[in-house]
């Protein structure tokens, strides 16, 4: 049994490594080992994106990719026992993260994760990526319901009436997240100006972007979250508050002098908030975000 299977692999290991199996790294076998007991497994792997790490050889590992990611495998091969193989699913995430930084470090994917709350409260890259099989993939339902299994509440907040298209599988989650954390609060792509390493809000509403020759404060300073809940809300426009009056007061009636003042306290010149025409800021106020002409952003 044992002749027959160093046999077999020898061939596999001609055909997978076009070499005999080698050791030129301490305690590694070669692909071809691995496929004599793994054999549907590892064929299907050589089919995915970390498949050419089998044949490219400037990758570093042509004959061995299996033990890329699953450590020297000699030992485990000859005994056939899972305690000397490296399993991602069983170790712990910073174990398995490590093993998946071995070659995924200073990516785009890697470079966030020190602040990013994914990596700091250990969700390791295999609860979101199966490498042996379909990973997220870019089709919004998968990565949406994907991140909703464990943010029950934030996919709660989309089915609101008024709320970006998620459900309907036309928006995902990463569209505003960058899953692998940035530096930014809440792991978000920068709706900031001040940095367009990453896109964000803008990347769709690239009206909203400016530079205006006029900018409303809170826009540019605490971001749309201050005037809008982004994921969905009961309020038209996404508003964080039922009708638009209420949430320009919150701001404007108490601000300690300068013009903004008077309003809704005293009744000087027109902002008399008793008659219905004044109650509805914005349509006079059309250009809340942002203007390029008018420091009162009527127009
Ligand atoms: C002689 C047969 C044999 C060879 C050769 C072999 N394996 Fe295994 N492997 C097994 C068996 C049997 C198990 C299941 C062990 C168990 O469940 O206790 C296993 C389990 C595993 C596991 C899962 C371990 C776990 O903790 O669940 C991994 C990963 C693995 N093998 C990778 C490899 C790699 C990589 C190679 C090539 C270096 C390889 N195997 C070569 C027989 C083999
Ligand atoms: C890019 C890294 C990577 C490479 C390369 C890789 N694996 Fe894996 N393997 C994993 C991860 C991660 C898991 C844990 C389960 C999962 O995420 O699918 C795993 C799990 C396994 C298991 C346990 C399966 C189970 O269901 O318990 C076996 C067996 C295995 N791999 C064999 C192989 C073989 C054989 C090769 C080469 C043909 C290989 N792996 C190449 C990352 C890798
Ligand atoms: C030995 C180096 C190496 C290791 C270790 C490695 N990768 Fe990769 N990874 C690659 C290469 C090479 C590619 C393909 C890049 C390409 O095709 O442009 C890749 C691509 C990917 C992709 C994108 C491909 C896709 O299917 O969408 C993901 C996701 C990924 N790796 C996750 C992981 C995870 C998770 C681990 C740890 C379990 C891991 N990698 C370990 C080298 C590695
Ligand atoms: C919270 C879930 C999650 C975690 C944790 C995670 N990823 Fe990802 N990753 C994704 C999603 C979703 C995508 C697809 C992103 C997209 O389409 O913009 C992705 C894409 C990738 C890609 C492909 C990038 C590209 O530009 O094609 C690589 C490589 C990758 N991840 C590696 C990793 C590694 C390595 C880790 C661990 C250090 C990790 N990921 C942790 C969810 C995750
Ligand atoms: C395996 C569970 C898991 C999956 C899958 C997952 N997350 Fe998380 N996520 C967490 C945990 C745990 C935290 C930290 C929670 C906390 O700090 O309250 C977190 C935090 C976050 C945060 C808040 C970041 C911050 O700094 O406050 C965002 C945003 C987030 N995840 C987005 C996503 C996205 C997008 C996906 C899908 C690509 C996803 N998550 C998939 C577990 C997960
Ligand atoms: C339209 C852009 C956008 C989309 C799409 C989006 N988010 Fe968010 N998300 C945000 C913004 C902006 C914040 C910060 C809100 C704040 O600061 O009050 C946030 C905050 C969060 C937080 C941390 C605060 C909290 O509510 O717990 C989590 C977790 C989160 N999002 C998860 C998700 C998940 C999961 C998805 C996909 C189902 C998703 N987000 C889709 C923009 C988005
Ligand atoms: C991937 C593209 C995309 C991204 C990213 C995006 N949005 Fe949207 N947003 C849309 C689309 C599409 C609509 C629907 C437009 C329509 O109905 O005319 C929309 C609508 C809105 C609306 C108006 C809702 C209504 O009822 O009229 C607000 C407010 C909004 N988005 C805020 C945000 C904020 C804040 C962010 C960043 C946190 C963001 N969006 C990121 C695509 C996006
Ligand atoms: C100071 C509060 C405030 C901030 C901050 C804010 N918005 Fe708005 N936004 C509003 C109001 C009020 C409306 C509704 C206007 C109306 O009644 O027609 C609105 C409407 C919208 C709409 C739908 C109508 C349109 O003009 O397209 C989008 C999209 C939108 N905002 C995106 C954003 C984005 C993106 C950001 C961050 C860059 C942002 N908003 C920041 C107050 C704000
Ligand atoms: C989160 C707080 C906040 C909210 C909400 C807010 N604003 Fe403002 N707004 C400001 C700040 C701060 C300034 C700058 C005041 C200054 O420079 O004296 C400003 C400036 C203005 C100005 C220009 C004032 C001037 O002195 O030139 C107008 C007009 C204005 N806001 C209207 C509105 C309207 C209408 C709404 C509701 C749709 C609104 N704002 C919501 C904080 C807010
Ligand atoms: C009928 C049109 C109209 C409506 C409705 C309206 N405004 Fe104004 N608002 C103006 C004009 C015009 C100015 C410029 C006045 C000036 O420069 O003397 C102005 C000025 C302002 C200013 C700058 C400070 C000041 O006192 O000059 C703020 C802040 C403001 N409006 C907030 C609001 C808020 C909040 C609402 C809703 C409660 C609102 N406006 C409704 C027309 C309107």
């Amino acid at each position: 049994m044992r002749v027959s299977l160093a046999i077999i692999a020898c061939w596999l290991g001609l055909v997978f490594g076009a070499q005999p199996p080698h050791t030129d790294k301490q305690g590694y076998a070669n692909t071809g080992a691995c496929l004599v007991c793994h054999e549907e497994m590892g064929k299907a792997f050589l089919k995915t994106r970390h498949g050419s790490l089998e044949n490219n050889v400037s990758r570093g590992w042509k004959g061995q990719s299996c033990e890329s990611c699953h450590g020297p495998g000699a030992k485990h091969g000859e005994a056939a026992e899972a305690k000397f193989i490296l399993n991602h699913a069983k170790a712990t995430p910073r174990v398995a993260d490590s093993s998946c930084l071995s070659c995924h470090r200073n990516q785009a994917t890697h470079v966030g994760r020190v602040s990013g709350s994914h990596a700091r409260m250990q969700v390791a890259c295999v609860s979101c990526h199966s490498v042996h099989h379909e990973g997220p993939g870019k089709s919004a339902a998968v990565i949406n319901a994907l991140c909703s299994n464990c943010h029950a509440s934030a996919w709660a907040a989309f089915q609101r009436s008024h709320a970006h298209a998620l459900p309907q599988g036309v928006m995902s989650c990463v569209d505003c997240h960058n899953p692998h954390g940035t530096s930014r609060s809440s792991a978000l792509r920068s709706t900031a100006r001040t940095t367009n390493a990453e896109p964000g809000c803008f990347n769709c509403h690239a009206d909203k972007r400016g530079p205006f020759a006029f900018e409303h404060a809170p826009v540019r300073l605490e971001g749309c979250a201050a005037c809008h809940e982004p994921h969905g809300s009961a309020n038209p426009r996404m508003l964080n508050r039922a009708e638009v009056l209420n949430l320009c007061l919150e701001c404007h009636a108490n601000a300690p002098g300068g013009r903004a003042a008077t309003l809704g306290t005293v009744a000087t010149g027109f902002h008399d908030l008793r008659l219905p025409a004044y109650r509805n800021c914005t349509s006079c106020h059309a250009k809340i975000h942002g203007s390029h002409i008018n420091r009162d952003f009527l127009r």
